[in-house]
């Protein structure tokens, strides 16, 4: 499956029908799965005796987390076309910041949401959902990846860093310390994501020119700082890191 794209697999259940639906976040699930089925529905309309022409779409959906008076919509036109999420859960094991867990994951939930709301590190924010920030980046397996776009049961198994994986016996990793040191952080929103994708670029590149770190940054938005102070903080990390840093 494309990373990003919703994907909806659809099968007769019983009398009703179970659609699996998969989206790139929380926030949009709703809304992105309703216009899928909406699409499917029109398609189910050609096939004569699956539904009645004029059946409507009842609609369930949504996010784990949400109430389930908020989870539904609808009845919408004349008639009423049951549809069901299925949720059915499986295990995975992530390794994260060197500690392992197992976790039981609903095929749908994105890696920014299970390491935000099953393990607890809420350092990793969702700015877009839609892997246009960067406010989730991790490192998985060595390369920096959107967590929001990335589906919890693709993770299974891999070795994945988190801004909260950075700082070791107390000690601020040197890019954290140098985004402090130089103003790089305003409100702090996109700052874990800049972190990480700082730390990335600087795994592989510990003498990265002013334009090295434009385009190792070019995947993070910030809103606040106008990037200047950020690319400072970078450049000021790698000297540090040359200096006998992590
Ligand atoms: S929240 Fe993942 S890229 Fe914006
Ligand atoms: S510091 Fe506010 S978005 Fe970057």
């Amino acid at each position: 499956m494309a990373h990003g794209r919703p994907f909806l697999h659809f099968h007769p259940f019983g009398d009703r029908f179970c659609v699996d639906v998969r989206t790139a976040s929380g926030f949009r699930r709703i809304d992105v799965a309703a216009d899928r089925l909406e699409d499917l529905l029109v398609e189910l309309r050609q096939i004569e005796g699956v539904v009645e022409p004029n059946t409507g779409l009842f609609r369930y959906g949504g996010g784990r987390h949400e109430p389930p008076s908020d989870r539904t919509q609808g009845p919408r036109g004349a008639g009423r076309f049951e549809v069901e999420v299925d949720m059915a859960k499986q295990i995975i094991e992530l390794v994260v910041n060197g500690h392992r867990y197992e976790v039981a994951v609903e095929p749908h939930w994105t890696l920014l949401e299970t390491v935000r709301e099953e393990l607890g590190l809420t350092g990793s924010k969702e700015g877009c959902g839609t892997g246009d920030c960067g406010a989730c980046s991790m490192i998985v397996d060595g390369r920096l990846i959107t967590s929001c776009l990335m589906l919890a049961p693709e993770a299974d198994g891999r070795d994945i860093v988190t801004i909260e994986g950075l700082a070791r016996n107390g000690d601020l990793h040197p890019v954290q310390q140098a985004f402090i040191d130089t103003g790089g952080v305003q409100c702090g929103f996109c700052t874990p994501g800049m972190i990480m994708a700082a730390k990335a670029l600087l795994d592989v590149n510990r003498s990265p020119t002013l334009d090295d770190v434009r385009e190792g940054l070019a995947g993070n938005l910030c809103r606040c700082t106008g990037y200047a102070k950020i690319y400072e903080a970078v450049l000021a990390a790698a000297q540090g890191l040359h200096r006998g840093g992590v």
